[in-house]
C-alpha cells in the first residue's frame, strides 16, 4: 500500500503522463484530466479526478473533493494542466483569453488554496506549479499564456514565504518549473519553421523529452531535494 497521494493535473498526456508514468511505483497517484475517457491507459492503483477547470464549478468542486477524499495523505500537488491559444492578441477573442486564465492560473490558485489548507493540517506537503519559459521572457503571440506562466512563479515564491510565516513546520516547500521547448502535444501543433529556429537556439541541439521534465520532478519531491524551496527551476536545454 502506498501511503502518500500525489495530484497531477492534467495527466492523460505529454508531461503529465510522463510525471504520472515516472512516480507510479512510489505513490499513490490521483490523476486529472478533463474528462475520464481523455486516459487511453490506466495507471494501476490510481484514482481519476476529472474536471473542466474553464468551468468554474467544476473546479470548485474538484478542490472539495480533493479535500474530503484525499486531505489526510495528500503529499504533493503538481499543477500541470494548461492549454495555449497562440496569435496576436488584438485578434484573441475573449472566450480564449478567459480559458487560459482559468485553466492556467485560476485553477492552480485554488488547487494551491486547497492543498496549502491540507498541508498546514498534516504539517508537510510540496507544490509544483508547471510555468514555462515565456513566463519569465515573454514570446510574441503567447501573451496571455505566457502573463498566466509568469502568475505561477510568483504565486509559488508569494506561497512558500508565506508558509514559512504562518505555520508550525518547515516541511511545506513550493515550487515552480519552467520547461523549455518539450515535445509533446502541445508543441506538435507549432509550424516546421518555429520549430527548427528554436533547435537552433538550444545550446543542448534537442528538444526536451517529457522524461526529462519528469525527472526532474521526481528529484523535486524527495528528500534530496529538500533545500530547493520558493523557486522557479528551469529545464530548458540552455535555451533563452
Ligand atoms: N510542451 C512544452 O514544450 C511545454 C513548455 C513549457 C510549459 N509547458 C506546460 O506544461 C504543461 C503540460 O504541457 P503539455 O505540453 O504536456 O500539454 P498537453 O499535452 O496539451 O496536455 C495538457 C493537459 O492539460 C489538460 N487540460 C487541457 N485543457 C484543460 C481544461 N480546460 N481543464 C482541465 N484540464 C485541461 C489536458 O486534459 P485533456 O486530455 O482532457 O484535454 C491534458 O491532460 C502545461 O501547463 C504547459 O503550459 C509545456
Amino acid at each position: 500500500m502506498k501511503e502518500r497521494k500525489i495530484l497531477i493535473t492534467g495527466a492523460s498526456k505529454g508531461l503529465g503522463l510522463a510525471i504520472a508514468n515516472k512516480l507510479a511505483p512510489s505513490y499513490h497517484l490521483i490523476l486529472h484530466a478533463t474528462r475520464e475517457d481523455s486516459f487511453s491507459t490506466i495507471i494501476p492503483d490510481s484514482t481519476l479526478l476529472c474536471a473542466d477547470f474553464s468551468e468554474p464549478s467544476q473546479l470548485e468542486q474538484f478542490c472539495k473533493t480533493l479535500k474530503k477524499e484525499h486531505g489526510d495523505s495528500l503529499y504533493a500537488a503538481i499543477n500541470n494542466a494548461g492549454l495555449t491559444f497562440d496569435k496576436p492578441i488584438n485578434y484573441q477573442p475573449e472566450n480564449e483569453i478567459d480559458a487560459m486564465l482559468n485553466v492556467n492560473l485560476r485553477a492552480p490558485i485554488f488547487i494551491c488554496k486547497t492543498a496549502m489548507k491540507i498541508f498546514q493540517q498534516n504539517k508537510t506537503g510540496v507544490i509544483i506549479n508547471m510555468s514555462s519559459i515565456v513566463g519569465e521572457g515573454g514570446n510574441a503571440f503567447q501573451s496571455v499564456y505566457a502573463a498566466t506562466k509568469a502568475g505561477l512563479v510568483a504565486l509559488s515564491k508569494s506561497l512558500a514565504q508565506e508558509a514559512a510565516a504562518l505555520y508550525d513546520t518547515h516541511n511545506i516547500r513550493v515550487l515552480s518549473i519552467s520547461p523549455g521547448f518539450i515535445e509533446s502535444n502541445m508543441t506538435d501543433s507549432l509550424g516546421e519553421d518555429v520549430k527548427e529556429k528554436y533547435l537552433n537556439a538550444i545550446p543542448s541541439k534537442r528538444f526536451g523529452k517529457p522524461d526529462d521534465v519528469a525527472n526532474l520532478v521526481e528529484f523535486l519531491l524527495s528528500e534530496n531535494a529538500s533545500y530547493i524551496n520558493g523557486t522557479n527551476i528551469q529545464i530548458n536545454g540552455g535555451l533563452k
